[in-house]
């Protein structure tokens, strides 16, 4: 399974660094079979060699170039950095990305053989609106998109459920995943107010094959209680 800790704009450097690290011990203690992946904010990369695998939470389809407030492939290759998440809802919805851009940001990274974790997920407007709409509105987030890419993960998360505490029952997000997985058969995590007390359910879920988590995995032993938790499903 993949378990992923988007840290979005939390954790220094030097923070980051001692998190990685502790999560690295955990790993090779345990003998962890499960793909770790961490995303810290671009300022807070660091060269890492172990088993965790570091990503970008967002980098500009370039290698450099006239782009204020965006990192590009050049600062990703001098941390080794070959893993970027794209079209997480937070960039979508607050930073106002659009599925045009993102499929240009996807290309580029595909064509540089980046595992890509690509987000999809409705917001609660789109939920309301019935099963058939909201199925649409997600579809919608597969355009231009090579469902079919060898380093492709796709996380399901719900915008409503992001940060909220909220998440949907275990049938739905089963429901869920086992219609998207008819739109690409690549690893499907789910995200959204993922925490200790409910990974292990949601990882026992059919067609549930990681989870992408944001606050809970802020602390380290969380975080590593979830790895633990793929294992032992394994
Ligand atoms: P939370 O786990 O804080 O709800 O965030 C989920 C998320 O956005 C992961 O990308």
């Amino acid at each position: 399974m993949i378990i992923a800790a988007n840290l979005k704009t939390n954790l220094t450097r030097k923070q980051t660094e001692i998190y990685v690290n502790e999560l690295e011990d955990y790993v090779s203690k345990h003998t962890i079979s499960q793909e770790v992946l961490v995303f810290p904010a671009a300022s807070s990369l660091n060269p890492h060699a172990g088993k965790v695998i570091i990503g970008a939470q967002n980098a500009y389809a370039t290698h450099n170039g006239a782009f204020t407030g965006e990192i590009g492939l050049d600062h990703l290759e001098e941390f080794s950095i070959k893993t970027i998440l794209i079209g997480h809802s937070e960039r979508r919805h607050v930073l106002g990305e659009t599925q045009e851009a993102l499929v240009k940001k996807f290309n580029f990274y595909k064509d540089l053989g980046f595992k890509i974790v690509y987000c999809v997920g409705e917001p609660l407007e789109m939920r309301e609106a019935g099963k058939e709409t909201m199925m649409e509105y997600i579809s919608s987030q597969y355009e231009g998109i090579d469902t079919s890419y060898e380093n492709l993960i796709i996380a399901y998360e719900p915008v409503w459920a992001i940060g909220t505490g909220l998440i949907p029952t275990l049938e739905n997000i089963e429901e869920i995943h086992t219609d998207l997985k008819e739109k690409s058969i690549a690893p499907l995590l789910y995200g959204g107010s993922v925490k200790v007390t409910n990974a292990k359910e949601v990882l026992a879920l059919r067609n549930v094959d990681g989870i992408l988590v944001g606050s809970a995995a802020l602390y380290s032993e969380h975080f590593c209680s979830m790895i633990q938790y793929a294992e032992d499903l394994n």
